[in-house]
């Protein structure tokens, strides 16, 4: 096989299409949301990657950690031929996977961000000439099909990015990479845990407004997808900690009463003063939620991995 392919299993104007419909959807609710998928164009993956490095942003770091210790447990428990990496961005921590999984074939990342896979994969095959790499620009959410490469399989999923997902999504998601799969498949997954709220909302609104920016690319986005005309600094970022549902909130601020056009959606978009407009959630876990979870998809949890100050989780799961 080639050593680098791309597939896209997204057509371009189908994206523009459900971009449309999440953005017409969101903003004609009360209260406004928009889907954090769109964050991630080009600008937005770069601005995510900014994020991993800040000081206040732990999950990246305490991940990587969990990940060169025990990439090679991984590699032995799986056996994996095929490795599927779910919002992959840089496959950045990847490598340690990679590095460890002797008898790999294929190496498949999976993101709707099609420069985070271009430039993650051709870092990739130039470092390892040998490895199969079939990325994919496709939805995660959505009707996934992966390439007839050999099993064993392992999916995964890093960065805590299951946390994006409302608990409904979540277990429809993970239903979904379930009947992606056969025994013998596994599924390793990323989740942040509950932890002091001073570090959660520090990690997401940090010092130096990195998360500000990010947040606030999801606005650029809109303007330039559907001419809009978001003043993206007529809002405030805002990260809370919700007790109840155990996550974090981003939200963006109206600073002022104003009103938005969006010419490609015939639509005005009013805004009160101090109106939020609700753009992610990041869920917080806690092993028996993570346990239940993937059981009620069909999955065995069988390993539990943290960091040395048990901030974050890595999870090994089977297929029952
Ligand atoms: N796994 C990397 C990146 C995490 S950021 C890490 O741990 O650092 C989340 C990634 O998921 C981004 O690259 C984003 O483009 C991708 N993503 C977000 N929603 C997606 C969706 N619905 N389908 C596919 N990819 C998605
Ligand atoms: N998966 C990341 C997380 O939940 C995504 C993320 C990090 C994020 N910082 C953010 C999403 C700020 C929106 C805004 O940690």
């Amino acid at each position: 096989m080639s050593p680098f392919l791309l597939t896209r299993t997204l057509p371009e104007d189908a994206t523009e299409a459900a971009l449309r419909a999440d953005v017409l959807h969101g903003l004609s609710h009360t209260p406004k949301t928009l889907p954090p998928k769109w964050f991630y164009d080009a600008r937005g993956s770069e601005l995510f990657d900014k994020i991993t490095e800040l000081p206040e942003y732990y999950p990246t770091r305490a991940e990587r950690e969990i990940l060169a210790a025990r990439a090679p447990e991984i590699a032995r428990a799986t056996g994996a031929r095929t490795l599927v990496e779910l919002g992959s961005g840089s496959s950045e921590k990847t490598r340690h996977l990679l590095d460890a999984l002797s008898g790999l074939h294929t190496y498949v990342p999976v993101d709707v961000s099609e420069s985070a896979l271009t430039q993650a994969g051709h870092a990739l095959i130039a470092e390892r000439p040998e490895l199969g790499v079939h990325a994919l620009i496709a939805d995660f959410t959505g009707g996934l099909a992966l390439p007839g490469t050999p099993g064993p399989r392992l999916v995964a999923f890093l960065g805590g990015t299951i946390g994006n997902l409302l608990p409904a999504e979540r277990a429809a998601f993970l239903t979904s990479v379930r009947a992606l799969l056969s025994p013998g498949d596994a599924l390793l997954l990323g989740t942040d845990l509950v932890k002091d709220e001073s570090v959660l909302v520090a990690a997401y609104d940090d010092a130096a407004g990195v998360t500000a920016e990010f947040d606030k690319n999801v606005l650029t986005v809109v303007n330039r997808e559907l001419g809009a005309d978001f003043d993206p600094e007529a809002f405030t970022h805002v990260a809370l900690w919700d007790a109840e549902h155990e996550w974090i909130e981003m939200r963006l601020r109206s600073r002022t009463e104003q009103t938005v056009k969006i010419p490609a959606l015939d639509l005005a978009v009013d805004f009160a003063a101090g109106e939020d407009l609700r753009t992610e959630i990041s869920a917080k876990f806690r092993e028996d939620g993570v346990r239940r979870e993937v059981a009620a998809a069909g999955f065995d949890l069988t390993h539990w991995w943290t960091d040395r100050e048990s901030r974050f989780a890595l999870s090994l799961s089977v297929v029952r």
